[in-house]
């Protein structure tokens, strides 16, 4: 039976690959969610235990103390860097020095669109160091996270009524972040992935006019696409103490959507579900007392 290692369990697609692996029906693996703190409340949580039959294990990639014995019989690990680690020399690489030396078979690793041409990005030295590690690897590159829109934008909608992205008049096409988990939940249970890149996104590109229309929309009040200047958008996310190299990742996103290089769409969700990607019309009115008043 395989056990499946999933670090950055209590993230985005951490935790959501976790919880879609705990719900099939017929499970011939076992999971174990790397954690930093055992008693997270997103693992522990009041609302029915989060993560129910999750064997939780501490980790830190800061940590090599941390490794082995998270990496105790694991044979798949799903690799997820957290935004805040950008010295990959230092605190991914030797755990995957460590990967190597364990029992592990197959690695996913969860990157971004456009890091195989983007040397800037943390995730393009993971791809190249994955490529000379012997244990065979998936790379997933999706689009940007419709989960941004409320961790990075959600108090601007809801305090400024407005999108202050800098991506012009470009478009992007957002993928929901538990798509993410099921694709990366699929390539982790089924065989055939190894050795393979699969770029996904969402069902549709549209530029931010209209998605500040949908918010407008769905919220019965104007939401406007502000259209800052790029310096302007690394200033103000400064000052909200985001971890500066994630605010380059992002200004470099936002400035290739500008450029028109954000805008296609990827068939690999359906081809490895069988289903449609979330759309963000549905996502917006999901999440929509998130923008409220
Ligand atoms: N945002 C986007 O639009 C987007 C799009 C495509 C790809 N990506 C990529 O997705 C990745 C981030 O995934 P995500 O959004 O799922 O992450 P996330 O929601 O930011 O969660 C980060 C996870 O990593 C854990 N973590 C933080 N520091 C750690 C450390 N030192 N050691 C061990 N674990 C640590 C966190 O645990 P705690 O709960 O303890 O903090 C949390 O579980 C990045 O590589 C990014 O480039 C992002």
């Amino acid at each position: 039976m395989d056990k499946i290692l999933i670090t950055g369990a209590t993230g985005n697609i951490g935790l959501s690959t976790v919880r879609y692996l705990l719900n099939q029906k017929e499970q011939d693996y076992q999971v174990v969610a790397a954690v930093r703190n055992l008693n997270h409340p997103d693992i522990i949580g009041d609302d029915n235990e989060k993560i129910p039959k999750a064997q939780l294990v501490k980790f830190e990639f800061d940590e090599p103390a941390t490794y082995k014995a998270a990496l105790k019989g694991v044979t798949k690990l799903l690799l997820i860097r957290p935004n805040q680690v950008s010295d990959v020399s230092k605190h991914i690489f030797p755990f995957l020095d460590q990967v190597e030396k364990s029992e592990v078979k197959h690695i996913v690793f969860v990157s971004i669109v456009g890091a195989e041409r983007n040397r800037v990005f943390a995730n393009h030295r993971i791809e190249t160091h994955l490529k000379k590690m012997k244990i065979p690897h998936t790379i997933v590159r999706p689009s940007l996270y419709m989960q941004n829109l409320i961790t990075l934008h959600g108090a601007e909608i809801r305090l400024h009524d407005h999108l202050y992205i800098p991506a012009g008049a470009g478009m992007v096409n957002y993928i929901d972040a538990r798509d993410v988990a099921q694709v990366a939940a699929e390539l982790l249970t089924k065989p055939g992935h190894e050795g393979k890149e699969y770029e996904i996104t969402g069902q549709e590109p549209m530029d931010f006019y209209k998605i500040a229309g949908m918010f407008t929309n769905e919220l019965g009040r104007e939401i406007k696409y502000a259209r800052p200047l790029t310096i302007k958008f690394i200033r103000q996310k400064m000052g909200e103490k985001k971890h500066l190299p994630f605010i380059v990742t992002l200004s470099l996103l936002y400035g290739a959507a500008r450029n028109g290089k954000m805008g296609h769409t990827s068939t690999v969700f359906k081809e490895i579900t069988g289903s449609e990607p979330r759309s963000l019309a549905d996502f917006i009115h999901e999440y929509r007392k998130v923008w409220e008043k």
